[in-house]
């Protein structure tokens, strides 16, 4: 006879008990892998977790809705929050722990210090979203720091966000491994995203347009386009043919400074960014050269 036993997931909700939980996994010798979300929960999250399940044991999540992310006219207060299902969801996936501190345990009185990423955080989300980075470099190091994972992971889903990670654990000489997953995307394409549910029954039809806009790109590069002012100018046609869309950037950058280019030689992102109504959606493909074939490119949406 099987049985079926199930334990409700811890939550931890103060940082000495998440640093002690994870030093006894550790000196017990165990993997720790690490998953920082801001909680409402789809897909996209979860396949971070399956992930972190194949390498690690423990996988400990974190939900915390970062203020110091937020600028002073975005959605820190409306952003969705759903905690309850986030934790069946994180129950059900198989986390051993779920680290949801409030915001003064994070940033008590008197906090003071803030870590930036020089120049990878100033452009293309940077520009538009000023402080963005400075508030995600800060919460991510402190994360790190609680829980001194082996591995973090991180969507591909905002590539400029796991770009500045990457930099912030070369630089700082952090011990945990940057693993950065792929994109779970809608049938229609439309990337999973927290924000989505902001969106309006026209306004859900018309953010496909971002997906639309890259694959456009692909398209171009597999007929042999490498100019990127061709790929943009194609990307921003697609997005700007869209009532409901108003266009932030479409750019073809390198994929380890996120630097501009103006041929596509070695690995790039092509990113996009667009409102959608009064929501702020992004959304990338990584473009990289084929192995053993020279001038040849694979394009990940
Ligand atoms: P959040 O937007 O909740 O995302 C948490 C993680 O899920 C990020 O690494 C993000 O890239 C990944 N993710 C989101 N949508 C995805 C998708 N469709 N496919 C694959 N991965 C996806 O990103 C943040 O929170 C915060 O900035 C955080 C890193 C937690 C710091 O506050």
């Amino acid at each position: 006879m099987t049985r079926s036993v199930s334990f409700a997931l811890e939550t931890i909700r103060t940082v000495a008990w998440m640093k002690e939980v994870a030093r006894q996994a550790r000196a017990e010798g165990r993997i720790i892998g690490l998953v920082p979300t801001m909680g409402a929960l789809h897909e996209g999250h979860l396949s971070l977790i399956h992930r972190a399940r194949q390498d690690c044991n423990p996988v400990i999540a974190s939900i915390f809705v970062n203020p110091t992310q937020f600028g002073p006219k975005e959605d820190f207060t409306k952003y969705p929050r759903s905690f309850e299902s986030d934790v069946a969801q994180l129950s059900a996936a198989g986390v051993d722990s779920l680290f949801a501190p409030d915001a003064a345990e994070i940033y008590p009185n008197g906090f003071h210090t803030y870590v930036n990423v020089e120049g990878l955080s100033e452009r293309l989300e940077g520009r538009s979203r000023p402080g963005h980075f400075r508030g995600v470099a800060t919460v991510v190091l402190k994360l790190l720091e609680i829980v001194q994972p082996h591995f973090a992971y991180f969507g591909r889903k905002d590539a400029q966000q796991a770009g500045i990670v990457q930099q912030l654990v070369r630089d700082l000489n952090l011990n945990a491994n940057i693993v950065v997953c792929p994109i779970v995307r809608e049938s229609d394409g439309l990337a999973l995203s927290s924000r989505n549910a902001y969106l309006k029954p026209g306004e859900r039809r018309a953010a496909t347009v971002l997906y639309r806009a890259l694959d456009t790109a692909r398209k171009e590069i597999a007929s042999g386009a490498r100019d990127a002012l061709h790929l943009q100018a194609a990307m921003r046609r697609v997005l700007d043919a869209e009532p409901l869309a108003s266009t932030d950037y479409a750019e073809i950058v390198d994929a380890g400074t996120f630097e501009p280019v103006t041929q596509i030689r070695r690995a790039c992102y092509a990113l996009v960014a667009a409102f959608i109504g009064g929501t702020r959606l992004i959304d990338n493909m990584l473009i990289e050269p084929r192995e053993g074939a020279e001038g040849d490119f694979h394009v990940s949406l």
